[in-house]
């Protein structure tokens, strides 16, 4: 997925453009790119393979002037990453300039027909064939520039969301989306664009979140015309946004992945405060009236969310006694499920933007489904495509790998099954009560938690030379050993696997040796002595043990050749703390390793694209 930033008003563009780039380039760092137009009516193009900073490089000393403007930085879809594919990308007479984020599913076709009207093309995207079918149908049909546009998006086909320059209107930037995230920040006598409100905060508090299929003509004179691609105004909606911009710098911290790992005491704090109020406050009738006469719940998710997603069905199924399935999102979407009247689907998203995610509660939807989203990114599509929607209120997560909100995402869910399972009665008042006193005194037991840091910091010294490695839990701490599998892999490259602890013997066993570690999350439950067992096969063929403990174990601790402690909770709230020394382990083997933390390789923060 790709950012997109753009302003027009009373202030130079350039910086505006390039310190809103430097918020959105976890969405993607391969190349960026600004398009400006000057002071003197000409239309200048910068970009650069690699990151913002190195397209800052480039564009020293070039001629930056001017009030309108629009940038890119990208996660390559269509077209290897490099200076070739970098948007924006020009039409062929150099007048018109564009940058998009998304698919468009029909290119090839419309590229065909393009060169044999002559066209010609320097990149290989799907991004420059939108930009010389405007020019194409300008000069052919001798439309204006929006309403060109307004043709073109009329014949692609996919997902866009796009910022136009026609440096023939150097008082004028057209936008538009269907299927990725576009916002429109309100100043004071200037407008903004970004793929979310990042960008945005630091000027205005004033956005208007685009529909799908929602155009926009921002002018000079911060005049806001809003329509659909078809031409039917639309009446703006201008919401006030609550970000802080503090909350999207490092704070001191050398990663944005250690401040947010640091920040889950806050976090989940503001999350368990926020999720009571809308479970057990006056809206709490809003979700209920979704979930009371469920059938079934299926889950749908990707990555880190499906992670969570899996810890919520051992609640859900506890609590409340209503089966669970748990699907991922890009195969949920392709294997024509069966969804029956009564089925409720829980979609989990950080970013509510998720291609997969989002296609699959669409579908739900149009088969009878309802569809309940927990997301952390107000505003964003899932929650606009749900029927309602908790907000896990963890604050922006800019950090490529998840962490707070996949702690957020576990709080919320099992405070949904806990509450839904009281109302049913299938959760008795002492259990009800019990454990919502304990999930307040979560918060505190990760800040005891992140102040053993040094100790994870030495158990990822051993783990960072390992070529692969395994992660093993059992019941709602297998999901977690899954995570903490993600997690190393996707920030240290070291391939890792989670697996059910007694799923070893059945395969996995046979990789044991000195070579590859086994972290096992050996916390109390009611499987401990199992879990023992499986420890004691892998200990029995030389394997090396890293193990996640309850304070207090004597036995699992003897056994590992290290362990980290931590605090004592009933088992269904363990995966809220049971992955934070996961976590912390990946960061430090990562910055062993000299591993890019915050914007690892080949990935992006959220996945907006197929
Ligand atoms: C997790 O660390 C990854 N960044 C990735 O797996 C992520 O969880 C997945 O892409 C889903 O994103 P979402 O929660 O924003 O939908």
């Amino acid at each position: 997925m790709c950012g997109i930033v753009g302003y027009i008003g009373r202030r130079q563009a350039y910086p505006v453009l390039i310190k809103g780039l430097h918020r959105l380039e976890y969405r993607g760092y391969d190349s960026a790119g600004v398009a400006l137009i000057s002071a003197g009516g000409s239309l200048n193009v910068y970009k650069s393979q690699g990151k913002v900073s190195d397209l800052e490089d480039t564009a020293q000393n070039r001629d930056l002037t001017g009030c309108i403007g629009i940038g890119h930085t990208r996660w390559a879809t269509h077209g290897e990453p490099g200076f070739r594919n970098a948007h924006p990308h020009l039409s062929q007479s150099g007048r018109l300039a564009i940058v998009h984020n998304g698919i468009i599913e029909n290119y090839a076709s419309l590229r065909e027909m393009l060169i044999g009207q002559g066209r010609t093309f320097n990149s290989d995207t799907d991004t420059e064939v939108v930009v010389q079918l405007i020019e194409y149908i300008q000069e052919k049909d001798g439309l204006s520039f929006v309403a060109s546009v307004q043709r073109a998006l009329q014949m692609v086909q996919g997902a866009y969301a796009v910022a136009v320059l026609d440096m023939r209107q150097p008082d004028t930037i057209v936008a538009a989306r269907k299927g990725s995230p576009l916002v429109v920040g309100v100043g004071d006598d200037e407008l903004f664009l970004g793929s979310d409100a990042s960008p945005i905060v630091e000027y205005t508090d004033r956005v208007i979140y685009l529909d799908d299929e929602d155009m926009v003509v921002l002018r000079q004179d911060a005049a806001i015309t809003l329509m659909t691609v078809r031409g039917e105004r639309k009446t703006p909606q201008i919401q006030q946004v609550t970000m802080d911009v503090s909350q999207l710098e490092k704070g001191g911290y050398d990663h944005f992945m250690l401040k947010e790992i640091c920040e889950q005491p806050q976090s989940l704090r503001s999350c368990l405060q926020s999720v009571r109020q809308t479970l057990i406050g006056p809206d709490a009738e809003r979700v209920f009236s979704l979930l009371q006469n469920a059938n079934r719940v299926i889950i749908t998710a990707c990555g880190t969310s499906w992670h969570a997603g899996l810890v919520a069905k051992y609640a859900i199924e506890r609590m409340t006694r209503v089966p669970v399935e748990v699907d991922y999102a890009s195969e949920f979407r392709y294997r024509q499920p069966v969804i029956n009247p009564g089925d409720v689907v829980i979609a989990v998203s950080q970013s509510g933007e998720t291609a997969d995610t989002l296609a699959a509660i669409g579908m739900a939807k149009e088969q009878g489904a309802g569809v309940l989203s927990v997301c952390n990114v107000i505003g964003s599509s899932i929650p606009r495509t749900s029927d309602c929607v908790i907000y896990t209120m963890a604050g922006p997560e800019i950090g490529v790998a998840s962490t707070k909100a996949f702690t957020a995402q576990v709080a919320v869910l099992t405070m949904l099954a806990l509450v839904w399972g009281h109302r049913k009665g299938t959760v008795g008042e002492a259990e009800y009560t019990a454990l919502m006193q304990q999930l307040d005194t979560l918060p505190d037991k990760i800040g005891r938690i992140i102040a053993q840091k040094e100790t994870v910091r030495k158990m990822a010294q051993t783990l960072s030379f390992a070529p692969s490695c395994l992660y093993i839990g059992r019941g709602c701490n297998y999901p977690v050993a899954l995570e903490g599998a993600l997690k190393l892999k996707e920030i240290s490259y070291i391939h890792a696997e989670g697996y059910p602890a007694a799923e070893m013997k059945h395969g996995p066993i046979a990789l044991i040796s000195q070579e590859m570690p086994v972290v096992t999350v050996a916390t109390e439950s009611a499987v401990y002595d199992k879990l023992v067992s499986n420890i004691q096969e892998i200990r029995a063929r030389q394997g090396r043990v890293m193990a996640v403990v309850t304070e207090g174990d004597t036995e699992v601790a003897r056994m590992a050749d290290s362990y980290v402690a931590v605090p004592q909770v009933a088992e269904c709230l363990s995966p809220i703390l049971n992955i934070v020394p996961l976590q912390l382990l990946s960061y430090y083997v990562a910055c062993l390793k000299g591993c890019d933390v915050d914007q690892p390789r080949n990935l992006a923060k959220s996945v907006t694209v197929e």
